[in-house]
Formats: structure tokens, C-alpha cells, sequence
């Protein structure tokens, strides 16, 4: 049972692994839903070295006062409605640990399906896994999506861009961990970058783009952890939501080598717009659903080089 504290606060008591965990459970139920169980754990781990088998092994093990004191800090951060990312600094994307901070876009599963195309498209193409891919990611953030594509391609190197300082340097830390010396972070406008020297026409096999596609009007209607945490330039998608698309589509039909692969995310409804957006640049497009069953990603290709 955790107790309210002085400043209505859930205060946990002192107690073993497994009596912390379920304190936590309870506590986290308001903010996390079903995820409680799951984020309980999770902070019962940070907090005290444990790992899940340790955990299920040692349950009655006594937790120290400084880790219990930990628990208690990530728990009223966490009742604030701060994101479990951002307190724990990390986040699992496909099957890597991601540093994660408030300055970037927490990944998110969803997004895993611009990787399952990319790599559909891959294995289905005589070039192979091994092929030295050009890969450009547009709005990188955390740099996620560029970190599980040169997981899965040994020889690949990459360029993310993002408008933010402070993602980009998140997106570096993470790629010179995960892909040390194949990826380049550039701190850029997209508009600006896609014209730039170095972004010759054709100039990338591979595109990715998970681009902010929130209604303006909306953003203020989401979960508090994500209107209030998350940074609106990676959620704010304009009047419409459309208006990064609009940018984006003409440069990456210009940037995409004739036999190349776009992947872009996609939000609730907005298909017809995107795949209406790259048509008009020449692009054949199709659409992939996420595991939700929702359409999550528009795959975009050179029409020419279908035709071949
Ligand atoms: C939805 S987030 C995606 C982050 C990451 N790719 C992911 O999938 O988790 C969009 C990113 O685009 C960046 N961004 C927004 N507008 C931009 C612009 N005009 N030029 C470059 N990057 C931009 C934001 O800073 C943010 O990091």
C-alpha cells in the first residue's frame, strides 16, 4: 500500500522488491492504465539494479533506502505525467535500447513498420542486406529509425537531418553507439537541406521520414504526457496535418535514386492525402498497417523503376 505524503503525493513504504513493485502497480494505475504493471517493474528495476529474472529470483531481497527514494522520485515524476522515457533516459525501438530525452519524440512501436517495409523491400531486392545503401532520414529525432535500419544493414551510412539542436544531438549519441562512424547528423531545416549541395537528384537509395503529422487544434487534446512533454515541433503537423508532407513529397521524389524505397509515417485518415501528394510527384505508392490494423506508412517508389 503506498501512503498520500503531505503534499497529496503517493509515498512508498519501506519494504522488498516484490511488495515495492506492487505498491508501484497500485500507485500508477490513475496515470498508466494497463501499462501499470509493466512501468512498475520497469522503475523497480531502475531503481534497484534488479533485472526481471533477478527480480522474480529475489523478490523478498530489502530495498535499500536510496533506492527506495529513487522509486519514490520516478513515481512522482511519473504522477506528474511525465513520460516513463524521459524519466528512465531510454526506450526500446525494434531491438535496441534508444536514449531518450524531452528534447525528442519518444519512439514509439508503430513507427517499427517503416523498418518492416524498408526491410521487405530489401530482402525482396537482388541487392541485399549486404549493398552499401544510401539512406536519408528526414526529421530524425532521436535518430531511431536511421539506428534500426543500419542495425539490419551491415555495410549502409546514413544522414539524418532534424530542425532541433538538441535532438540532433540526441540522434548523434545514439547513432555513434549503434553505428559508430556510418551515419551524419546535420542540423537543417528540411526544405533547405533538400535542395542542398551534397542532396544531388537520385542521391539515396533508402528514405525514411517520420515527419510531425498532429493537426495543430489537436495537440492540445492528447495525453498530458505527450501535449505537455514531448516537443511540439516533432508533433505539430499545421492546420491540416499535411503540411510537412507537402514539403517533403517533391524532395523525395527528387532525392530518391530511380531504383530506390521510401518509407514516411503517417497518421490517423491521412493515406489518401499522402499517397495523393507523392502521385503528383511521379511516385507509385502503397500503404502498410501498422499492428493496430491501422494504416501507418506510405511506401513510395519511382514509377519508372516498376516499369522496368
Ligand atoms: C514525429 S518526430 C519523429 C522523430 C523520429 N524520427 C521518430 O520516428 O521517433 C518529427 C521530427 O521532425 C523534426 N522536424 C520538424 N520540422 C522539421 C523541419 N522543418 N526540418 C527538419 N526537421 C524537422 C522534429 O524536430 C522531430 O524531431
Amino acid at each position: 500500500m503506498t501512503t498520500t505524503g503531505p503534499g497529496g503525493d503517493a509515498q512508498v513504504m519501506p519494504c522488498d522488491a516484490e511488495g515495492l513493485r506492487r505498491q508501484l502497480v497500485a500507485a500508477l494505475g490513475p496515470v498508466a492504465g494497463e501499462d501499470a504493471p509493466l512501468e512498475a517493474r520497469m522503475i523497480v528495476e531502475a531503481a534497484t539494479g534488479l533485472d526481471r529474472t533477478a527480480l522474480r529470483l529475489h523478490g523478498a531481497v530489502a530495498v535499500q533506502t536510496a533506492q527506495l527514494a529513487a522509486a519514490q522520485t520516478m513515481l512522482a515524476r511519473r504522477l506528474a505525467r511525465e513520460p516513463l522515457s524521459q524519466i528512465l533516459g531510454s526506450r526500446g525501438f525494434w531491438t535496441l535500447d534508444i536514449d531518450v530525452t524531452a528534447d525528442v519524440l519518444t519512439p514509439r512501436p508503430d513507427t517499427e513498420t517503416l523498418i518492416e517495409a524498408m526491410l521487405d523491400f530489401v530482402d525482396a531486392d537482388g541487392r541485399g542486406r549486404g549493398y552499401p545503401w544510401r539512406v536519408l532520414d528526414l526529421g530524425t529525432g532521436s535518430g531511431c529509425l536511421p539506428a534500426a535500419l543500419l542495425s539490419e544493414l551491415p555495410e549502409a551510412r546514413a544522414i539524418a537531418i532534424d530542425r532541433s539542436p538538441a535532438a540532433a544531438r540526441v540522434a548523434r549519441r545514439n547513432l555513434d553507439r549503434i553505428a559508430p562512424g556510418r551515419a551524419l547528423v546535420v542540423v537543417s531545416d528540411w526544405a533547405s537541406c533538400l535542395a542542398a549541395t551534397g542532396c544531388e537528384a537520385g542521391a539515396f537509395d533508402l528514405i525514411l521520414s517520420n515527419p510531425p503529422y498532429i493537426p495543430s487544434g489537436e495537440i492540445r487534446t492528447l495525453d498530458p504526457e505527450v501535449a505537455r512533454h514531448e516537443p511540439h515541433l516533432a508533433l505539430d503537423g499545421g492546420d491540416d496535418g499535411l503540411v510537412a508532407y507537402r514539403v517533403l513529397a517533391p524532395g523525395i521524389a527528387r532525392l530518391l535514386r530511380p531504383d530506390g524505397f521510401a518509407s514516411i509515417e503517417i497518421g490517423l485518415g491521412q493515406a489518401l492525402d499522402v499517397e495523393r501528394l507523392l502521385a503528383d510527384q511521379g511516385l507509385t505508392t502503397s500503404v502498410r498497417n501498422d499492428l493496430g490494423h491501422i494504416a501507418r506508412c506510405v511506401t513510395a517508389r519511382h514509377a519508372v523503376s516498376l516499369a522496368a
